[in-house]
């Protein structure tokens, strides 16, 4: 059964990924309210109501829960708890076990590979002495990276070589918390590819994108990848498995290396919309972010068909500035996030050129 337009949905979040997701249900007649910490943020300029407190605040959950006929969320570091307070009382899609799954890069990593996805190579690291083992397993190169709340390249430390003098240390400057090594993947390029879970089963998914990262965030996404079709039908397929294994509903983000041979390696998983999923709104019919809506609201799912060629780059700190010169070419679309300080490193915003087929 479909959500009747008039009807709240609940958005855990108040970041740009928020705020795109509050337009799109605005467009299919819903109501957004935010449950976001952070006053004033990008998605409660747009939603109708902002619920200003903490994501595990029991009374804003409990408010949340009564105010709302479906709750999703923008992020995957939702407390697993509080979602599974909320999904008692109301419905949570993508379901809890995504959250879960995509919280901890080792749980994430095993699932993926009990369900017959190849991933890199990794091992739990927890001290110095595992460090080292890890590291003469993938014969001295690797990436250690925090198995929970990594973003953005955020909490990465890449290993090349043996390093002399061991690695006494290493995990107290990592923070003192569980750590997972992965051997380093030598890719050609990176793809992602952004699907959907109705709630009926039906699954879709847009086609694969190329992306590109600087300093560990997304600079830009390129449509269409340069990946032959067996790649790319390959990357839809696990995506799918992801989708049907989770008993998902609702729009996920999946990270893959390719590498020479054109075989895959997926790297994450977002159960979310996602970054490198933008340009579906400059370049297809219906974005990701109304095929999150229509996903979480019991609604059809709209084609992902792409009627143009597209790159989306990223806005980062001071590049917003260049938004009014970016207006002045044509087929371009321009989204800014609404936020107040451009601070280095952040997502202010991003534009899409498309370039259409003849
Ligand atoms: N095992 C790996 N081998 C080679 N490059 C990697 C590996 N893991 C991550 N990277 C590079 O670092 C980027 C960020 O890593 P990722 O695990 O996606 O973390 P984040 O959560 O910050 O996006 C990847 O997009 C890729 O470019
Ligand atoms: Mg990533």
């Amino acid at each position: 059964m479909s959500l009747p337009a008039g009807s709240t949905i609940g958005i855990i979040g108040g970041g740009q990924l928020g705020r795109m997701l509050a337009m799109a249900a605005a467009r299919l007649g819903y109501r957004t309210v935010v449950l976001e910490p952070q006053a004033d943020c990008p998605a409660a300029q747009v939603a109708n109501r902002q619920i200003t407190a903490a994501y595990d605040d029991p009374a804003a959950l409990a408010e949340l829960a009564a105010v709302s006929a479906v709750v999703t969320y923008e992020f995957e570091n939702v407390p697993v708890a509080a979602a599974e307070a909320l999904a008692a009382r109301v419905p949570v899609y993508p379901p809890v076990r995504a959250l879960d799954v995509a919280q901890d890069r080792v749980g994430e990593k095993k699932f993926l590979n009990g369900i017959g996805i190849a991933t890199a190579d990794f091992r739990s690291v927890d001290t110095d002495d595992d460090l080292t083992a890890a590291l003469k397993a993938f014969g001295g190169s690797g990436i250690l990276k925090t198995r929970r709340m990594g973003y953005d390249g955020k909490g990465q430390r890449v290993f090349r070589k043996m390093e002399a003098g061991g690695f006494a240390g290493t995990c107290e400057a990592m923070g003192n918390v569980p750590l997972i090594l992965e051997s380093f993947v030598p890719f050609e390029r990176e793809i992602s590819v952004i699907a959907a879970r109705g709630l009926d089963g039906a699954v879709t998914a847009y086609d694969p994108a190329e992306n590109v990262h600087r300093n560990g965030i997304l600079h830009t996404s390129t449509l269409p990848a340069a990946i032959n079709s067996k790649t790319a039908d390959a990357a839809r397929a696990a995506a799918g498995k992801i989708l049907s294994a989770l008993d998902y509903v609702g729009v996920i983000g999946v990270e893959f290396f390719v590498l020479a041979d054109g075989s895959l390696l997926a790297n994450e998983i977002a159960p979310r919309v996602h970054n490198s999923g933008h340009w579906t709104e400059a370049a297809c019919t219906i974005s990701q972010f109304e095929q999150h809506i229509r996903a979480v609201a019991g609604l059809p799912l709209g084609s992902p068909g792409r009627h143009s060629d597209c790159v989306m780059e990223n806005l980062i700190g001071d590049d917003v500035l260049r938004g009014p010169a970016l207006l002045a070419e044509p087929d371009l679309i321009l989204h800014l996030y609404g936020k107040a300080e451009a601070r280095p490193g952040r997502k202010m915003g991003h534009f899409t050129r498309i370039s259409r087929r003849p």
